[in-house]
């Protein structure tokens, strides 16, 4: 039977006072297009679909929100906790809600942080340190140059690119204090793979299943070398999303099991991406956890929707019958 369905979402739109300043601050948020694109998915399914909007737009509708579940894809703006927001409000009020809660999402918004869980679970990621301001040549402990140094909480590619990667000691200093100065947060400075790159879609819960994994194609190119995956990237032509990957089946069950592996290390619910670099080797290593991935018609769900046989609209329904399972839903 068809439930109705509260749908909660930041547009770019809301946010008018950034609508001058450099676009990426927005990156996260969603355009018109995919809010419909996910309501009409939904619809498809039989449910019945109430358009709520970002936190605020929750808040006026609470307490007596009338319906049996919310789609939640509110990515918030500007402290680490954001993505936090919109589950924990829920739960206070005691409604059902699609996807990960709050914890999850705060700490997988924290690049330092999740590699606490990965490493904690044997989940191999590249070394890294933490640097706020200060940095000594100690916190290097014997880690490999080139470096990639990257804002501790932003996600999007923000604050990425080919000038992210440092090859020299002497350098690192510099790039550290940019980003803290650019995103005012600490950065984290993790040694970084060449090679390939994938990105592996999770669903549900019991068990979690990996799908097929996506490999990433840059400017024409499967061996990325130093290329890396920018926000100045995708909103070109650059990027491009292979699927089936072209890649030894081997390493894709590695990666699907590595997948499985680091949702559970954080606690993901429902869905979540895991991003992969591989190096020449053939070594996988997580990057992170993405438990909100961007449901674009643009980005990876209608690939990896085509490789399984199912359709867009499939998928997300998959994703909202494991929440209502997991609640009792029926
Ligand atoms: N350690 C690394 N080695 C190689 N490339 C990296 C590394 N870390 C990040 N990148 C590149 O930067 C991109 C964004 O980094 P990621 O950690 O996934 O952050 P975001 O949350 O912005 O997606 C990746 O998709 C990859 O192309
Ligand atoms: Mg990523």
């Amino acid at each position: 039977m068809g439930s109705t369905i509260g749908f909660t979402y930041d547009l770019k739109s809301d946010h008018p006072e950034h609508a001058e300043g450099p676009q990426e601050v927005l990156a996260e948020l969603d355009v018109p297009e995919t809010i419909d694109l996910v309501a009409r998915a939904l619809e498809s399914g039989g449910h019945r679909i109430e358009r709520i909007g970002n936190v605020h737009r929750l808040l006026e509708r609470l307490p007596g929100l009338d319906v049996d579940i919310v789609f939640n894809i509110c990515e918030g703006l500007g402290h680490r906790s954001r993505e936090a927001e919109v589950p924990t409000i829920l739960e206070v009020f005691g409604v059902p809600y699609v996807g990960s809660d709050g914890l999850t999402l705060s700490l997988t918004l924290d690049k330092v942080m999740a590699k606490k869980a990965f490493v904690a679970d044997g989940v191999p990621t590249p070394r890294s340190f933490l640097a706020n301001g200060k940095f000594s040549l100690k916190d290097l402990d014997g880690m490999k140059f080139p470096v990639i140094v990257k804002p501790c909480h932003e996600g999007s590619s923000k604050g990425i690119s080919e000038d992210s990667i440092v090859r020299k000691k002497k350098d690192l200093k510099a790039q550290i204090a940019e980003v803290n100065r650019l995103y005012r947060q600490p950065a984290m400075v993790e040694e970084f793979i060449r090679g390939g790159e994938f990105t592996v879609l999770v669903i549900g819960n019991d068990p979690p299943e990996a799908l097929e994994p996506v490999q990433i194609q840059i400017a024409g190119r499967l061996d990325l070398g130093d290329l890396v995956y920018t926000w100045r990237r995708l909103t070109s032509t650059d990027i491009e999303y292979v699927c089936p990957a072209k890649a030894p089946a081997g390493l894709k069950r590695r990666l699907c099991a590595l997948a499985v592996a680091a949702y559970r290390a954080v606690d993901c619910r429902d869905f979540g991406r895991v991003d992969f670099r591989v190096d020449e080797n053939g070594r996988p290593y997580v990057l992170e956890v993405n438990p909100l991935p961007s449901l674009s018609d643009e980005d990876v769900f209608p690939i990896i929707s085509r490789a399984h046989g199912w359709t867009y609209e499939g998928l997300l329904l998959k994703i909202v019958d494991s929440a209502r399972k997991r609640y009792g839903i029926t």
